[in-house]
């Protein structure tokens, strides 16, 4: 069935991994990719799929629901994969309305127009999938059990707050007006085109110039990691296969303390740097924890296991070393998204489309 999908977000880190997944594996369908380019945003990110004939790009606010509405019309979307946000923890405690805006009127925005658009059509004909994060749920404490579908939301951070009240929002069209919605909760992700705020591409990059790595507290936080090629699979298959109105979490039953992760990466960079093992461990520096740090997530995916037989492919010290690679191979594209010489570029060339 050829199919018409707004994907939000998708010159983002995971947006982009989705975009390409659909554009090469479906290419009876269209996709609109429609992206606000903020300092996350990045075309060069999608620069190897830009002129297949099945992609479009739109930069855009997925707050401007005049905007959203003419795209559902022009394109005759049925189908949403909503990754846009303002993703990062730190960020959100610096800017927490910002994350309100963005996350939760947002995404209410698309939602309108969604059920607009899609009042008069069969419910099985349509999908707003939503794509949140392990987050919504809280901490766990060491020997907790995983989060599951059903454990009780209980955000800490300004993100985490407002993905939660996207998620309900969702819930809520679903429930009051019949909005054909999934959710997926995903846990951390790691590979290519990651911007170096978060700590993996962070650690990465300092490392190669020997760079202090900034370790929050005494780095026994922990989080489960997973390639982000497998999330965009899992998203695939919860989009085409996953039950209406369902929730299903995702996540690579992959749990680290943040300081093995650390340590893990200085052996595989060092390795691939060639220098002597363990040279770089002399950078890491603990600093102030992140205010209400999380102590720890894990994700239970016995139901995405069970009812769509999706699990990850990649094992982490593989994931992390191509990821590695990745990075050492794409100086460049770090030199761009940390110069600021892409964000300038981007806004004069949409500045110029526009006049
Ligand atoms: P990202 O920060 O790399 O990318 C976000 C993208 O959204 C960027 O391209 C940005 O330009 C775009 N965007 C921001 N505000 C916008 C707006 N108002 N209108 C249109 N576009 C806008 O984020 P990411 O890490 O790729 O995360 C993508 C989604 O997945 C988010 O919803 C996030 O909550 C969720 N998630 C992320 C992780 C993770 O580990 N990174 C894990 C689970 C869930
Ligand atoms: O769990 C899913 C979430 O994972 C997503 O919803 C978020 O969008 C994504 O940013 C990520 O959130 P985290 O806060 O877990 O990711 P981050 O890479 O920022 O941090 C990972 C851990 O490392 C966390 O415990 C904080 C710690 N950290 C982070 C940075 C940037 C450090 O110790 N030092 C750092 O410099």
């Amino acid at each position: 069935m050829k199919r018409h999908i707004l994907i939000t977000g998708g010159a983002g880190f995971i947006g982009s991994h989705v975009v390409r997944h659909f554009v090469h594996k479906y290419p009876e369908y269209e996709v609109v990719n429609l992206d606000l380019l903020t300092y996350a945003g990045n075309l060069a990110n999608l620069r190897d799929i830009e002129q297949e004939a099945n992609y479009h790009f739109v930069r855009g606010d997925i707050g401007d629901i005049d905007l959203v509405r003419s795209l559902f019309r022009e394109h005759r979307i049925d189908g949403v994969i909503h990754l846009a946000a303002e993703s990062h923890v730190d960020r959100s405690i610096r800017d927490p309305f910002l994350f309100a805006r963005t996350n939760t009127l947002g995404t209410l925005s698309l939602l309108q127009a969604a059920r607009e658009a899609w009042e008069s059509l069969p419910t099985n004909t349509c999908r707003f999938h939503h794509v949140s994060t392990d987050e919504v749920y809280g901490a766990l404490q060491p020997g907790e059990e995983a989060f599951c579908e059903t454990t009780r939301y209980n955000p800490h951070s300004p993100y985490s707050a407002s993905k939660a009240s996207s998620d309900h929002f969702v819930r809520a069209y679903h429930d009051t007006y019949g909005l054909p919605v999934v959710i997926t909760n995903c846990s951390n992700n790691y590979g290519p085109y990651q911007f170096p705020e978060k700590l993996i591409p962070l650690c990465i990059r300092n490392i190669c110039a020997n760079k202090s790595l900034p370790i929050y507290g005494k780095g026994e936080n922990v989080r489960d990691w997973l390639h982000v090629q497998d999330h965009a699979e899992a998203i695939d298959e919860v989009f085409h296969r996953g039950r209406d109105g369902e929730s299903y979490n995702i996540g690579g039953i992959n749990e680290w303390r943040n300081i093995d992760v650390v340590k893990l990466l200085i052996r595989i960079t060092d390795e691939e740097l060639g220098r002597a093992p363990g040279s770089s461990e002399k950078l890491i520096t603990h600093v102030t924890d992140r205010a209400g740090h999380d102590l720890r997530y894990a994700i239970n995916a016995d139901k995405l296991r069970a009812e769509l037989g999706w699990s990850p492919k990649h094992t982490f010290e593989d994931g992390l070393r191509d990821t590695v690679r990745w990075y050492l191979t794409h100086k460049q594209w770090m030199e761009d998204v940390t110069s600021g010489a892409y964000e300038r570029y981007y806004s004069e060339m949409y500045e110029n489309r526009r006049s």
